[in-house]
């Protein structure tokens, strides 16, 4: 179970303004009156709709080889985030599942493709490209880098060992799959990158990771209807509520989280939030902090320095795995009083006391998860999608939730730009 808790001393959810705003949201949700929620599928998916994703995932992963030292995703923004996020949050940072995977296509960093490279040359490995629009800079470059070298290594059979995620009919993407027979897989209607961790682009590599996405998927669909009857008191439209009133004031929001395997998680909420709200000049900035690392480098800013923002903290109280603080005969270091402790309970003391020393001086809200099985990360999923559109709705742009496809807007501006710098600087 989701708890979130506030420090601001006011229940703002219980003034007559904002119980309005969060029963009329809950209303609009629950009928799905809002035209724009057309676009957010997973509100009305169900356990057919993810049945017949298993189906085809399960097709596509019989006719591959078992055994890859490797398998590259090659994917930008919502067509990357998701897997990583989750696969990390399950297994951790250095795990056999985290370190088999190799994620391309979301940088154009020379070194980093150039490593990549140097790691799956002469290895075997699986390219999984994922694009909706398949116009995408960085992944197709990425795509060709790796495929190129995958026809090296097997001319014969390599799209046998390319699987594309893309739209079911249109676009580039699609036009190779038709080409070169590739493997592939839908991203259905629907959806927006940002929202895709439960199609395909999430699924099909959650299971090469050995997930159990069957679980992750029944616990998204019971979270929903657990919200659904929870209705104005879901905690998802509390913590919309609480950001867009400390927006308000303090544009940027900071998430700490205690534990190095939920960094990737909260990049993936990044995408989710600032792709649905950054727009028409509003939402809130967010960014991410490991503690304690930063309260050793940025945690002085956030107590003493301008305060332009509010923090949002994430405790999850199971720990993945643990060890005892050891007793010393010679207390040198004046730390045998956390002695015969686990570190999980001594970082729980540290959230703790960060809650106490952050609140002196801003708004802070507290997410508390229960842990990070696949019944508990299904949960996490709903509560963040919930609570992403409920903040835009609240905020006041709900209606563009969708990204434009105009090239005076947004991401595009910069995509012209270098579209326009890639025709002059053409070679001859
Ligand atoms: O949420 C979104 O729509 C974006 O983050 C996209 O996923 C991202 O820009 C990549 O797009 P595409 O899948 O078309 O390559």
């Amino acid at each position: 179970m989701i708890n979130l808790k506030q420090s601001s001393g006011i229940k703002i959810e219980e003034t007559n303004e904002w119980k309005r705003r969060i029963s009329e949201f809950n209303q609009l949700i629950q009928t799905k009156e809002y035209s724009e929620w057309k676009k957010q599928a997973w509100l009305s998916v169900n356990e057919e709709y993810f049945q017949t994703i298993f189906n085809k995932i399960k097709i596509v992963k019989e006719s591959l080889c078992k055994d890859y030292d490797y398998i590259v995703s090659c994917g930008i923004g919502g067509s990357y985030h998701g897997a990583k996020a989750f696969i990390e949050a399950k297994y951790g940072v250095d795990s056999i599942e985290s370190n088999r995977m190799i994620y391309v296509g979301n940088n154009l960093s020379s070194n980093h493709i150039h490593s990549a490279l140097k790691k799956v040359r002469g290895k075997s490995f699986l390219l999984v490209v994922i694009s909706r629009s398949g116009t995408t800079f960085e992944t197709a470059a990425s795509y060709r880098l790796f495929s190129d070298l995958l026809k090296t290594q097997c001319p014969d059979s390599y799209n046998k060992h390319i699987v594309a995620i893309t739209h079911p009919t249109n676009g580039k993407l699609r036009e190779i799959v038709n080409a070169e027979n590739l493997l592939s897989l839908p991203i259905p209607d629907f959806y927006e990158g940002r929202n895709t961790i439960l199609t395909p682009v999430g699924l099909f590599l959650l299971e090469l990771a050995n997930f159990n996405t069957k679980t992750l998927c029944d616990s998204f669909l019971e979270s929903r209807q657990h919200a659904f009857n929870k209705g104005t008191k879901y905690e998802g439209y509390r913590y919309a509520a609480y950001r867009t009133e400390f927006v308000k004031s303090l544009p940027i929001e900071v998430m700490g989280a205690f534990e190095t395997e939920y960094e990737s998680l909260q990049e993936w909420v990044i995408n989710l939030f600032s792709e649905n709200e950054g727009k028409e000049r509003r939402g809130a900035y967010l960014d991410h902090v490991l503690f304690t690392r930063e309260l050793h480098s940025l945690g002085i800013f956030l107590q003493e320095g301008t305060q332009n923002n509010f923090e949002t903290l994430w405790w999850f109280k199971k720990a993945k795995n643990d060890v005892i603080y050891p007793m010393w005969d010679i207390d040198y270091d004046l730390t045998n009083v956390v002695a015969g402790r686990t570190l999980h309970s001594i970082n729980k003391d540290i959230y703790e006391s960060v809650c106490e020393a952050h609140k002196k001086s801003k708004p802070l809200i507290t997410i508390e998860f229960e842990g990070f099985d696949e019944k508990e990360l299904g949960e996490l999923i709903l509560f963040f999608y919930i609570s992403s559109i409920a903040s835009s709705h609240f905020m006041g742009i709900v209606a563009s939730l969708t990204s434009y496809k105009d090239p005076e807007w947004g991401v595009d501006v910069y995509k012209s730009e270098m579209q326009k710098l890639f025709a002059q600087n053409q070679k001859p």
